[in-house]
C-alpha cells in the first residue's frame, strides 16, 4: 500500500513541477488573462449595444489603450501581433516572427493550438529579457464575424475604411489568428 503511494508521488512530482514551471512564465499567462479579460469585456459590450460596427470603431480605440494600460500595471510589456496583421502597428518584430513561424509549423504537425506557447530569455540591445508568446486560436464566434472568409458588406466597408492594409481577413475557426507577446526586462 504504501510503495504504492510512494510510487504514484514519484510519477506526479515531474508532472507537477512541469505545471508549476517558470515562475516568468506563469506570472506571463496571468498578464495575458487579464489582458483578455479587458478586451473581451469591451469587445462584447460593444457587440452587444451595437453590433459588430460599433465593435470595429470600439477595438480601434480601446485596444491600444489596454494593450498600455494592461502593460503599465504590470510591469511587463504585452500585445498581440501576427503573421496576417489588422492594424501594422500591431507588426511582430524580428524574434517574434520566428516564432508566429514556428507556431505554424507547431499547428502543421498535430499540436493543439490552444496550447502552443514559447518562452526565452534573450539579449535585446545588450540587455537581458524574458520574452514570451502565446497562440491566439481563432473562434468561429465571434472571431469570424470580423476576421472569416465571409465578412459582411457593411462590416468590410467599415473595415476597409479603418485599416486600408487589412490582411486580418480569411480566417477560419481553429486557424492561428496570432500570438500575445509579454516581454519583462530581467
Ligand atoms: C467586431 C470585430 C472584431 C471581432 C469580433 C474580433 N476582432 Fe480581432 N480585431 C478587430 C480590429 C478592429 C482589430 C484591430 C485593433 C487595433 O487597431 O489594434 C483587431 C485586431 C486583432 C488582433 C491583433 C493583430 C492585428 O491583426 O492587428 C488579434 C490577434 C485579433 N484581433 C484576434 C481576434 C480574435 C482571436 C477574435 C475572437 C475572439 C477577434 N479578434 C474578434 C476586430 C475584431
Amino acid at each position: 500500500m504504501k510503495k504504492k503511494i510512494l510510487f504514484l508521488l514519484l510519477m506526479a512530482t515531474p508532472m507537477l513541477v512541469s505545471a508549476a514551471g517558470d515562475p516568468l512564465v506563469k506570472e506571463s499567462r496571468e498578464a495575458i488573462k487579464a489582458f483578455v479579460g479587458e478586451l473581451k469585456g469591451n469587445l462584447q459590450a460593444a457587440m452587444k449595444s451595437g453590433g459588430p460596427l460599433k465593435a470595429v470603431e470600439v477595438c480601434k480605440q480601446v485596444s491600444p489603450v489596454i494593450t498600455a494600460e494592461q502593460s503599465n500595471a504590470r510591469g511587463v510589456e504585452i500585445r498581440r501581433t501576427s503573421l496576417k496583421l489588422r492594424n501594422p502597428n500591431n507588426a511582430p518584430d524580428a524574434w517574434e516572427r520566428k516564432i508566429l513561424e514556428s507556431f505554424e509549423a507547431r499547428k502543421a504537425a498535430g499540436e493543439d493550438v490552444r496550447k502552443i506557447d514559447h518562452h526565452e530569455r534573450v539579449v535585446i540591445e545588450g540587455k537581458p529579457v524574458f520574452r514570451y508568446m502565446k497562440a491566439i486560436p481563432t473562434a468561429e464566434k465571434p472571431c469570424t464575424i470580423c476576421h472569416g472568409k465571409s465578412i459582411s458588406p457593411e462590416l468590410k466597408a467599415a473595415l476597409d475604411k479603418a485599416y486600408p492594409n487589412d490582411q486580418a481577413r480569411g480566417f477560419a475557426a481553429g486557424d492561428i489568428r496570432g500570438a500575445f507577446s509579454v516581454i519583462k526586462p530581467l
